[in-house]
């Protein structure tokens, strides 16, 4: 079963940020999988690597549709954005190689800060564009 199912909650309506949205759950999904399956660290490592620069690019993506349309809350939004990074910019990959329960708490941080970022503050932009 993987870490993150996609269901309707996790929809914004907006269709390049879910698309993207489906992407990184299917990266968290695969740094879960390569994880529980024991991969090697460096295989481990390649798939955190792809999720960093995903990331970078899917919040730079946001950012400039918040922007463009002059989103109130967009200093707020992109400080979340920064701390998440701040945060996975930390993990070293022995976090997810060494002690499994070390590797399941940052698994776990990866799915909820990004299934609550999205229900909540990616949600709240997608709010504000149909008002
Ligand atoms: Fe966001």
């Amino acid at each position: 079963m993987p870490l993150i199912e996609w269901d309707a909650s996790l929809e914004t309506g907006i269709g390049m940020i879910d698309a993207q949205h489906r992407i990184l759950v299917d990266l968290i999904n695969k740094l879960d999988a390569s994880v529980q399956e024991g991969s090697p660290a460096k295989a481990v490592e390649l798939v955190l690597v792809d999720l960093k620069k995903y990331t970078v690019y899917h919040f730079s993506a946001e950012e400039t549709l918040m922007v463009r349309s002059g989103y109130a809350g967009f200093e707020a939004h992109r400080d979340q954005h920064q701390e998440f990074m701040e945060e996975v910019d930390g993990f070293e990959i022995d976090s997810l190689t060494g002690a499994p329960d070390v590797a399941q708490d940052v698994l776990e941080f990866l799915k909820d800060w990004l299934t609550n970022h999205i229900r909540v503050s990616d949600k709240d932009f997608a709010a504000a564009q149909s008002a």
